[in-house]
């Protein structure tokens, strides 16, 4: 088995518009490369910075680091540049691509010292295989039996230092003596408005696309809080401004195209609006079960889970309880619909 294997690609990732780039491939092109051009999440990057000069000052292995959020807030991204930061290697592979110890083993064992070696989706690396990152994130060891039955003989297997780094949109997901051992934890958070901005401005500049200030802002304010969607949809303004405009973003021309898109002035799409609108008229207002959710709108639950209902919840439009999801007032007004009452929560 090579020691560089493709992340797994069955991982829940939005459905809309799926006919332009695909998203890893404008990700890629997109992607920060320094902890500079990474855009806010300050207090993460500020503890970063501290933490990578510390380590490379004594020529040490970074302690390992778990980054969680929901997709598309910049997780893969920052663990790429830590690696350049720490300017070593960065090999990366995908919870579920590792089946068996042997695959662990055959990264483990190529490491250069101190390189990065980033698992993304951590929380669905198989139970079994997590007690051999263990001792490997604790002592840089690989315990690893020979032979079978009588003859059995466990020998240990020496680690050059390395960093492990867990990507998860699930932190919840993650055991809690796996998450221990990690001495770098960080939750990154939905973006502000100002920082999306920034971000729709940079990747203008990278595209060469010509944006006006309102324009940028007006992309910012719909793309949830999320620096891949904000990607994404400037591209499609950016097509909108070039069949029906002059080719320049402005306030205007982004508001048309994302009125097109179907993305509300909330940043809610099509498949957020019809979540709410089943929760709110077919359950009531909730409280309904994720997989009745699920199969009502014809999405994956893993999806609902990971890329809808974070921001959903985020803009106080549901509730988790403990017997499924509820609308709040908020979702029953943004539909334009009369919230039932006693029943309303909020
Ligand atoms: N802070 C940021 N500044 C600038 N661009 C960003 C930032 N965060 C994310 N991006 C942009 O968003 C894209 C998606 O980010 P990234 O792939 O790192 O997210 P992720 O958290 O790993 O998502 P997933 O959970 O789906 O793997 C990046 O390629 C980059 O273009
Ligand atoms: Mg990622």
């Amino acid at each position: 088995m090579s020691p560089v294997r493709e992340i797994s690609d069955d991982r829940p990732r939005r459905i809309q518009d799926p006919e332009v780039l695909p998203d890893e491939d404008l990700d890629r092109s997109l992607r920060p490369r320094r902890l500079e051009d990474f855009v806010g999440q300050e207090a993460i990057k500020d503890q970063l910075a501290v933490s990578i000069a510390a380590a490379a000052s004594r020529g040490e292995a970074l302690d390992h680091v778990l980054l969680a959020g929901p997709p598309g807030l910049g997780k893969t991204s920052l663990a790429q540049i830590v690696a350049a930061e720490l300017d070593v290697p960065f090999v990366q592979t995908a919870g579920p691509a590792l089946e068996r110890k042997g695959d662990v083993a055959a990264f483990l064992t190529a490491l250069e010292p101190r390189a990065v070696f980033f698992v993304d989706e951590i929380h669905r690396l198989p139970r079994a295989l997590e007690e051999t990152f263990y001792p490997a994130m604790e002592d840089a060891i690989l315990p690893i039996t020979v032979g079978q039955g009588a003859g059995a003989r466990v020998m240990t297997i020496p680690l050059p230092p390395f960093t492990l780094i867990g990507a998860t949109t699930r932190a919840g997901l993650i055991t809690t003596p796996l998450r221990d051992r990690f001495g770098i934890q960080h939750r990154l958070e939905h973006y502000g408005c100002e920082d999306l901005a920034t971000i729709v401005r940079r990747s203008a500049r990278l595209l060469d696309v010509a944006i006006e200030e309102a324009g940028a802002l007006a992309i910012a304010e719909r793309s949830r809080g999320t620096p891949r969607v904000a990607n994404r949809l400037l591209k499609r303004v950016r097509d909108y401004a070039e069949v029906r405009g002059t080719g320049v973003v402005t306030g205007a021309v982004a508001i048309q195209a994302l009125d097109l898109l179907q993305v509300d002035h909330a940043g809610l799409d099509r498949l957020d609006r019809e979540i709410l609108r089943a929760i709110c008229e077919k359950f009531g207002g909730g409280p309904v079960g994720l997989s009745t959710l699920a199969v009502s709108v014809g999405e994956e639950q893993d999806t609902i889970e990971d890329v809808y209902e974070p921001y959903l919840l985020q803009r106080g439009l549901i509730e988790r309880t403990p017997r499924g999801r509820a609308a709040t007032r908020h979702a029953f007004a943004h539909l334009g619909l009369e919230p039932p009452g006693p029943l309303s929560l909020l």
